[in-house]
């Protein structure tokens, strides 16, 4: 069964007015039950699925256990800061002020998963930089800031994600990229998507802090390379 009748056959007091909680309008694909309650958080077989957990959008959660949430999944602009104000507002859920770091609230936390998390938060978030969900625009969701450092991954997995969802953003699509290539190969076609970035960026993007993105485009350097010292490199064992 598609779409929420799956869902609201059973939780039927939501059909008289599902927006009044989903809280985004009625054709957005905000408002899909399984986009926020079974988000794309696990990985097998070179991409991510939906979780068959059914659960909630948590900051806390995001924190304690590190599993991504659905509204920074698909708001890939945003930080974990702002997603906890929604659901203040929102849903009554409790402030997390005290685990937010810095970084939580000034950095988009799609941006922290791909650049600081372990290999599966990298998956995770470089998957969802590539996901255009039915009916929303790339502006709506946020910019796909898929970083070049990406293609650099220690995980042959993680980079043939990043380069298919590199592979959606204008201009990119006929970018060729062998994610099992030598290192000096692949070290080459990572020059030439920074050139081709280098080429688009400063038509298309004004500068945005959260991003990483100083004033016409200009990466912020030095915070990208902090986050990336500050990698968790756990080893990651998926059994599939
Ligand atoms: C066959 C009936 C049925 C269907 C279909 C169903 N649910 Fe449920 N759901 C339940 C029941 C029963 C509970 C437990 C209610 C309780 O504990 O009060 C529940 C609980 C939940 C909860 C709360 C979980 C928690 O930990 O508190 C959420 C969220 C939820 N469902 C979402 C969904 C979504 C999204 C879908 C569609 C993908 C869905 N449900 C489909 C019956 C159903
Ligand atoms: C934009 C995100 C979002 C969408 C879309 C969404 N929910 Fe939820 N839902 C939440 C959040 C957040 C909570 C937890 C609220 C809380 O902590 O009390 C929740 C809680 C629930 C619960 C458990 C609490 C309760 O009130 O019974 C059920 C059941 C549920 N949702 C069903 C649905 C169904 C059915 C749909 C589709 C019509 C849906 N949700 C769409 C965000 C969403
Ligand atoms: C499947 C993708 C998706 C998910 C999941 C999602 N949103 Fe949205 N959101 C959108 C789209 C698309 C819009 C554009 C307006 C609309 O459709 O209502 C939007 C609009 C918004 C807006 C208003 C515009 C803005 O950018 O300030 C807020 C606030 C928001 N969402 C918060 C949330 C929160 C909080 C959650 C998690 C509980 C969430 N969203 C989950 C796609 C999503």
């Amino acid at each position: 069964m598609n779409g929420n009748r799956a869902c609201l056959q059973c939780h039927d007091k939501f059909l008289a007015n599902p927006t009044a909680h989903t809280r985004h309008r009625g054709d957005s694909s905000g408002s899909a039950c399984y986009n926020c309650h079974m988000p794309y958080t696990t990985y097998g077989l070179l991409k991510t699925i939906r979780s068959h957990t059914v659960s909630s959008p948590s900051v806390a959660e995001s924190i304690e256990s590190g599993r991504p949430n659905a509204c920074n999944l698909c708001h890939l602009d945003k930080t974990l800061a702002w997603t906890g104000d929604a659901l203040a507002r929102w849903y009554g859920r409790p402030r997390v002020e005290a685990p937010l770091g810095d970084d939580d609230r000034t950095i988009a936390a799609s941006l922290l998963w791909l650049l600081r998390g372990d290999a599966g938060q990298r998956a995770i978030a470089a998957q969802a930089m590539g996901w255009e969900p039915p009916g929303a625009s790339r502006a709506q969701t946020g910019w796909r800031p898929i970083s070049r450092r990406s293609l650099t991954i220690p995980y042959d997995a993680v980079r043939f994600i990043a380069s298919r969802s590199l592979a959606t953003l204008p201009g990119f699509d006929a970018l060729s990229y062998d994610f099992v290539a030598p290192q000096a190969e692949r070290h080459q076609a990572q020059l030439r998507t920074m050139s081709l970035w280098d080429r688009t960026r400063r038509r298309s993007r004004p500068g945005n802090p959260q991003l990483l993105f100083e004033t016409e485009g200009n990466v912020n350097v030095a915070a990208v390379l902090r986050l990336l010292t500050e990698r968790n490199t756990r080893r990651v064992l998926l059994r599939e």
